[in-house]
């Protein structure tokens, strides 16, 4: 049976897929590396890892599915979005990547917003000028790294990186594209008057491709190292969001994503180019051709629960699942956790407060309060979070009739019923566990001509397994949202005050 490949380029692994014509996972591998933290807020990592991470996770994702490498018919890419890689004139990284979660640029974001208005980029690309997108980090390299910024000949993003290695070719998707601050999401090009405007050469960022297009072929180098057979097609993919909103079948308006991942994502399909005033969401090209989507992101979302485990729980460390261990003391306490809240801003935050300053916090703790109170508030300040950024996509007036819920969060049934309760929706979980390799594997079937269009293909590969309504628990955390959203100003005075240096 005809088989296709999913690459996933993620934070602390690349995750490989073979999926078969059907639509049934065959087999899944893992290369694992991990982010370098030079400093509070700073996080790179060299592009190298992601190919041997690929490298590892292909062979072992083939061996899962007993298959050959080389009876792949077509590869799809996807990744980390928003992370800067550097190539000099040979074509070899100049310095390590700076990643989506590295907030440095914060001050050149700064500078150019109210230099050239925040109105000014919002009509070039629908979207702010953000610490953790691409090109800011370029500026940030102009002005701290001039010796190496003379040397750029051509800017990837980390997926492309591995299109480059796997193909020789300069390629990205509109996608990933939309996440670097420089494209124009309406009419999915590069934005060529910022560009100039900011000084940064057009030349250096590779042609934006619709994500079912072919961008190139595996190379004879690349079959030699991988074993997927030369002049298979590699498909444009997409960035990880989309991908996984293409694997979770969110591939029309209506149906709304909610990634519960190390980030939390709220992910909006759009039929029509939506942006929305003052920027609060992310408003991108989606990687079902022609359309769009809006998204908030929370930098810490299941994160702030790992932040949890080794701060406060260390002795589960050991715990074969911790994760469920911290659930079940969650569950022990009522909704609401008894006055205490807990602000998820672990790293920053993106959306909607969009502040690399904010750090977090428990608050309204009195003696008797035990972990169990802490664990309940991290669970339900980050589903606030994500709610808050719902509200968003509800007051752009995008309809929200069920959210999908993805991401390693989606196993625990306690934060299942939070996100019914809190977003007054019905959520659902998906016959997909592999999400954003998934996704990229059925761009690659789509592209690669196995099937014809990811509508029918979403409907056929992706059912719902499980839905759940929000309870009579509901409206009482409904009301306890006013009290959280109400603390955020006095926060945001605070925030400042506790930069790192
Ligand atoms: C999306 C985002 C993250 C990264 C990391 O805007 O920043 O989802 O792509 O996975």
């Amino acid at each position: 049976m005809s088989k296709v490949l999913g690459i996933d380029v993620g934070t602390s692994g690349t995750k490989a897929v073979v999926v078969d014509a059907s639509g049934i996972v065959a087999g899944v591998g893992h290369g694992g590396y991990a982010p370098t933290m030079l400093r509070s807020g700073w996080s790179e990592q060299p592009p190298e890892d992601w190919w041997t991470g690929s490298q590892v996770a292909i062979q072992a994702a083939c061996r899962d599915a007993s298959c050959d490498p080389s009876e792949i018919e077509a590869v799809g890419l996807t990744g980390q979005m928003h992370g800067l890689v550097t190539l000099d004139a040979s074509m070899s990284p100049i310095r390590p990547a700076i990643l989506w979660n590295d907030g440095r640029s914060q001050s050149i974001c700064d500078d150019v917003e109210s230099e050239l208005g925040i109105d000014r980029l919002l009509a070039a690309t629908g979207n702010r000028m953000l610490a953790g997108f691409t090109a800011p980090k370029l500026l940030w390299m102009r002005e701290h790294e001039p010796d190496a910024y003379a040397r750029v000949e051509k800017v990837l993003l980390p997926k492309d990186w591995l299109r480059w290695k796997l193909t020789e070719e300069l390629s990205t998707d509109v996608s990933d594209a939309s996440g670097t601050a420089v494209f124009d999401c309406e009419h999915r090009r590069w934005a060529t008057d910022l560009l100039d405007e900011l000084d940064l050469p057009r030349s250096w960022w590779p042609d934006a491709a619709e994500s079912v297009e072919v961008t190139g072929r595996i190379t004879e180098e690349a079959s030699t190292e991988t074993g997927l057979r030369s002049g298979v097609p590699v498909v444009a993919g997409a960035g990880d969001q989309a991908a996984s909103a293409v694997g979770t079948g969110l591939v029309r308006e209506g149906m709304i994503g909610a990634a519960l991942g190390t980030s939390g994502v709220i992910f909006a399909p759009t039929e029509r180019w939506r942006p929305v005033a003052g920027g609060t969401l992310h408003a991108f090209c989606h990687a079902v051709p022609g359309t769009w989507h809006l998204m908030g992101v929370m930098l810490s979302g299941a994160g702030s629960l790992d932040w949890f485990r080794s701060a406060v729980t260390p002795d589960l460390q050991e715990h074969p699942d911790a994760f469920a261990e911290i659930e079940r003391l969650a569950a022990e306490v009522p909704a609401g956790a008894e006055g205490v809240m807990f602000m998820p801003y672990l790293s920053g935050e993106r959306t909607p407060h969009a502040d690399t300053d904010a750090r977090g916090g428990f608050i309204g703790l009195d003696k008797r309060h035990h972990r169990g109170h802490l664990a309940r508030a991290v669970f339900e300040g980050v589903t606030h979070g994500l709610a808050d950024c719902l509200d968003l996509v509800r007051d752009a007036d995008v309809r929200a009739d069920v959210v999908r819920l993805s991401g390693g969060g989606v196993k625990s049934s306690l934060w299942r019923q939070l996100c019914a309760d809190l977003f007054d929706l019905p959520v659902a979980t998906t016959t997909t566990t592999e999400g954003t390799a998934y996704g990229a594997a059925m761009l690659a079937a789509v592209g690669g001509g196995l099937e014809q269009h990811l509508e029918t293909t979403s409907r056929t590969w992706i059912h719902e397994t499980d839905r759940i309504e929000p309870d009579e628990d509901g409206p009482r955390l409904l009301a306890r949202r006013d009290a959280y959203r109400a603390l955020y100003p006095a926060l945001q005075r605070i925030f400042p005050l506790l930069r790192q240096s």
